[in-house]
């Protein structure tokens, strides 16, 4: 398997491909090239017939402290936005098809925030420190902070953490809604965001692929678009190997034995 510099890979239960970040003396500042190691790393669990989800998580201290702020400061405009600076994050939300759950503990601001928010379901400790501290910086949000915690947790309250740069608790992510779940200690978020990956990885894999299109497809259609989509993908799943054992194992009584086809 591949050896990386800033990420470690491994797949610590059944179908379950994990990768933490693992750049402690920076708190896991998302530097280019440790961007590039994670979209390789989640391409390949994404192309990996024996893994059905992924879990991204950091250490007890930082999930991620932001994009590397050491890296970016002397940018010009020209070069930032002539190499499209910070387009590559969006690999995570855009081109990999199995559910990504992100573990949070510690710090996840700046960047470290937008990557948990770009993770298909985030679960996170009560002690973790979210925020969108750009502002201090002198800029704003630049990996989807801006539209995905606002989608997430309402316009006046993000505008309220945007414009302050304060930052807010994994508690108060739970009580938004943003985080899905809240656990007491950073292990017990790590292995609850496994066991969830475990229990989707137990499902049809057509099945999973197809729920996390059609749940994405709410963030971009209108209702009455959405409800035609989901009901067409609805559709074709009728011509899956997995519909037909699924149903007859509920019929029989029996375990449906998938066949991801
Ligand atoms: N970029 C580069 N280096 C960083 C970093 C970052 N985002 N965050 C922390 N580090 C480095 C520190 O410079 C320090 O390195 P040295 O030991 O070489 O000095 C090391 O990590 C440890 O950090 P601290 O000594 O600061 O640790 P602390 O416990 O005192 O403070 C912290 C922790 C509050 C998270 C603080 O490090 C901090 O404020 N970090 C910056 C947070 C931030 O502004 N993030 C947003 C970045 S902008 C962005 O992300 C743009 C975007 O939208 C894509």
């Amino acid at each position: 398997s591949t050896s990386y510099e800033y990420i470690l890979v491994s797949t610590p239960r059944p179908g379950v491909g994990l990768v933490t970040l693992n750049r402690p003396k920076a708190l896991n500042a998302l530097c280019t090239p440790l961007i590039v190691e994670l979209n390789d790393a989640l391409r390949k669990f994404d192309a990996d017939l024996s893994v059905g989800a992924m879990v991204i998580t950091g250490s007890e201290k930082a999930f991620a402290a932001g994009a590397d702020i050491k890296e970016m400061k002397d940018k010009t405009f020209a070069s930032a936005y002539g190499t499209d600076f910070i387009e590559n994050w969006s690999d995570l939300a855009a081109q990999i098809k199995k559910p990504v759950l992100a573990a949070v503990n510690g710090y996840a601001l700046g960047g470290g925030c937008e990557l948990a928010m770009m993770a298909d379901i985030m679960y996170c400790s009560a002690g973790a420190a979210f925020g969108q501290p750009e502002i201090k910086l002198g800029v704003v949000p630049g990996a989807g902070g801006s539209q995905r915690l606002t989608r997430a947790i309402g316009k006046s309250r993000a505008m309220e953490l945007v414009l302050s740069g304060d930052n807010f608790d994994g508690k108060k992510a739970g009580e938004w809604g943003l985080a899905a779940k809240v656990f007491e200690s950073p292990q017990e978020c790590v292995d609850g965001a496994l066991g969830l990956a475990q229990k989707i990885a137990r499902h049809s894999r057509i099945a999973v692929k197809a729920a996390k299109e059609v749940v994405n497809k709410s963030q971009d259609l209108g209702i009455r678009e959405g409800v035609e989509y989901e009901r067409r993908v609805f559709h074709s799943l009728f011509g899956s190997r997995d519909q037909k054992i699924g149903m007859a194992a509920f019929a029989e009584k029996k375990k449906p034995e998938w066949e991801n086809a």
